[in-house]
This record gives C-alpha cells, sequence and structure tokens, in this order.
C-alpha cells in the first residue's frame, strides 16, 4: 500500500477515482477506528525504500526493516523533541536503525533510542511502536483500544500447493468504514444486483468463531476483458473475514480450472477515508480445461501473471463499483432485511466484538 500522507486524494492511488466523493456520508455513528489488524505494505516495499511514512488510523507512521530482517511499525514523532521521523523530514535509515533528522537519535526496531550524537540514550526515550504480523510478505499492524496489546491472532494463510503467481495490489483511497466494506461479503443480494453476477449461491450459512467469520458462496460472471474477449466464470467461493481490517478469499474457477486467492484489506486512513487494497494471486494454469484466446501461445511460466492481471482488473471493476455506493451511503443501524439479503445481522453482532467497552481495555502502563 504506502499511500503517501500527503497525497490524500478521495478515490485515487493506483489510477483509480470514484466520480466524487458525496459529502452527506454518515459513517460517524461507527467508531472509527475498529480493534484489529490493519494492512501496512509488502515487506518487499519496504526494503526497497528502506523507509516508508504514511497516514494509518489518525495516525503519520514510519516503517522500516533492520538488518536481521526484523519490521518496525512506528507513530512518527521523535521521543526526545517530537520532530517527525520521515523521509520528507530527513529521517533515514543507517545500519538497521532510525535516524532522526532533528539532533541524530538513533532508533532500533523496538522503538527503543540506542545511540546520540552527544551523550548515552535517555533510557525512557522511546518510539511508540505497533505490534506486527506477516502473512505471504503482507505486513499488518494492531490497532487496540487505548492502545492494548493485540487480543487475537490472523491465521496462517492455508498451504496449498505451489505454482502460484507474484502479487498484484491495487489501493482505492475512499470516504468509508471497514465494517462497511467488510459486509459485503455477507450481503449475498447486492452481487447481482449490482456487479450483474449469475446464479448467485449461498452454500452454507456464515459461520463465526471469536474473530474469525467464514462464508461460502457461488456466482457465474460474463466479463468482457481486453484483448481476450469476453469470459464466462463459474466461480465457487470461501471468505474468511478476521476483524474489519483483513479479508481473504479462496477462489475457484470451474469452467477454466484457476484458482485464484484475494485479499481485501481495508485500513482507515484519518477517521474518514479509507484505503481498500485488493490483493490477488493466481495459480499457475498447466492445463486450462478450456481454450482461452490468446493465452494458449505465451510460455507458461507467463499464464498465472497475466491472468492475475485480469482477475485483479476485474476485482478494481467491481469495487469501483462498491465505492460509488459506499462513499455515499448511510450507515443504517437496523437495516429493514428481506429474506434475500442474506446474514447480514449475524455479521453486525460479528462485529460489535471489535468496539469493546472502554471500561474493559486498561490503559498501557507507559
Ligand atoms: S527530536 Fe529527534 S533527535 Fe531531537
Ligand atoms: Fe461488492
Amino acid at each position: 500500500m504506502f499511500t503517501s500522507r500527503r497525497n490524500l486524494i478521495p478515490g485515487e492511488v493506483s489510477n483509480a477515482m470514484p466520480a466524487g466523493v458525496h459529502c452527506k456520508t454518515n459513517i460517524r455513528s461507527l467508531p472509527p477506528f475498529p480493534e484489529g489488524w490493519y494492512f501496512i505494505g509488502t515487506r518487499e516495499t519496504v526494503l526497497k525504500k528502506q523507509l516508508v511514512d504514511q497516514a494509518w488510523m489518525g495516525l503519520n507512521i514510519v516503517v522500516w526493516c533492520d538488518e536481521e530482517g526484523n519490521i518496525c511499525v512506528a507513530e512518527s514523532i521523535c521521543a526526545h523533541m517530537g520532530s517527525d521521523l520521515g523521509p520528507a523530514a530527513g529521517g533515514r535509515v543507517v545500519g538497521g536503525w532510525l535516524v532522526c533528522p532533528f539532533h541524530g537519535f538513533e532508533f532500533d526496531t523496538s522503538g527503543r533510542c540506542v545511540a546520540t550524537p552527544g551523550a548515552a540514550p535517555a533510557r525512557s526515550a522511546q518510539l511508540r511502536v505497533f505490534e506486527t504480523r506477516e502473512i505471504d510478505g503482507l505486513i499488518f499492524a494492531w490497532w487496540g483500544l487505548h492502545g492494548r496489546p493485540s487480543q487475537w491472532q490472523l491465521p496462517a494463510v492455508p498451504p496449498n500447493g505451489g505454482g502460484w503467481s507474484g502479487f498484484q495490489i491495487r489501493t482505492v483511497r475512499f470516504r468509508g468504514h471497514p465494517q462497511e466494506t467488510s459486509e459485503n461479503s455477507v450481503d449475498i443480494a447486492h452481487l447481482s444486483y449490482v456487479h450483474g453476477y449469475g446464479n448467485v449461491t449461498n452454500e452454507t450459512p456464515v459461520s463465526i468463531e471469536g474473530p474469525c467469520l467464514e462464508s461460502r458462496f457461488g456466482f457465474t460472471t460474463n466479463r468482457k476483458i481486453a484483448k481476450i474477449g469476453r469470459l464466462s466464470l463459474e466461480v465457487s467461493a470461501i471468505a474468511q473475514v478476521v476483524g474489519l481490517g483483513y479479508s481473504f478469499v479462496e477462489f475457484q474457477e470451474h469452467s477454466i480450472g484457476m484458482d485464484a486467492r484475494l485479499w481485501v484489506l481495508a485500513t482507515p486512513v484519518d477517521g474518514t477515508l479509507i484505503d481498500l487494497s485488493i490483493v490477488s494471486r493466481v495459480r499457475e494454469l498447466r492445463k486450462p480445461k478450456r481454450r482461452i484466446a490468446g493465452l494458449g501461445f505465451l510460455p507458461r511460466r507467463w499464464r498465472a501473471p497475466i491472468m492475475n492481471k485480469f482477475v485483479a482488473d476485474l476485482q478494481i471493476q467491481d469495487v469501483q463499483q462498491d465505492v460509488t455506493i459506499w462513499s455515499r451511503k448511510h450507515y443504517v443501524p437496523r437495516p429493514r432485511l428481506t429474506h434475500s439479503d442474506g446474514e447480514v445481522m449475524k455479521y453486525r453482532a460479528y462485529c460489535a466484538q471489535f468496539y469493546p467497552d472502554p471500561l474493559d481495555c486498561e490503559a498501557p502502563s507507559s
């Protein structure tokens, strides 16, 4: 992700801009920062850029990696005298330590000050750091009410053989809330009405265990893809929602025989805007069940990356359709549902755990 904090342009990050943002959006009846794990970006990007800054959960943060491979996510405020630590202010990483641009204090990836130019570091000089978790090279950080530590973990992605393409990542920024975007996974009715899917089936009831919600559904779709033409797809999907910032969807496409994995990662930026990152990968297509125009001529190693690009393009088209609705909608605490709506209220009851009562949350000791 790593969308610059100086680039708060609603709807835009990777060439995706919804047509305007409606000012009547009433998302404020939902607290803006539900507790949970939220996407930061990829390890690959941290290594490439060395020091990254971005807006995240109403804060400015910096992210870097030391020489042992430990990633640090810290609030971008120096513990000495409050300088910004990001690259625009002059922050830099030297030998795995973050060097403040103001007086040269150095911080390791635990956030502790380990050196200063003129004296032994004050023991209390400690950055505010966030717990991190990495899944397949995707970095997440924990946001706890009043800074409390993680109450649950993100599950590892189940092993599912090799031959997967790299990631396609598309991020869209818009006025929204992560509870509203994740609600899509149980809102079966909108799949046909907004996205035009056919034969939408809800295969089993939504299951919930602690912070994990699982929804299984199927659909068909007929889509136009540049340079390939129309492609009809028959899809079964298992969506795992784990907190409001993390959804993981495994797709099986039956007519071609294609497996795809998709992460839908909603991250509050500043209490009004969210970044929605769609991360996809596709398994190598050894023997497509049917011919796909253009694909058969390609070397096998190119097929999965190219199909992944198509999958990402299709997903972002769907997301743009959703963003048009999301960025203008009101949150309705008591929706007037019908039998065709899916298990929306079960989802809402599940979401309540991510807004703990402040009285149940002990303030951190320091
Ligand atoms: S403010 Fe960072 S070293 Fe002084
Ligand atoms: Fe949708």
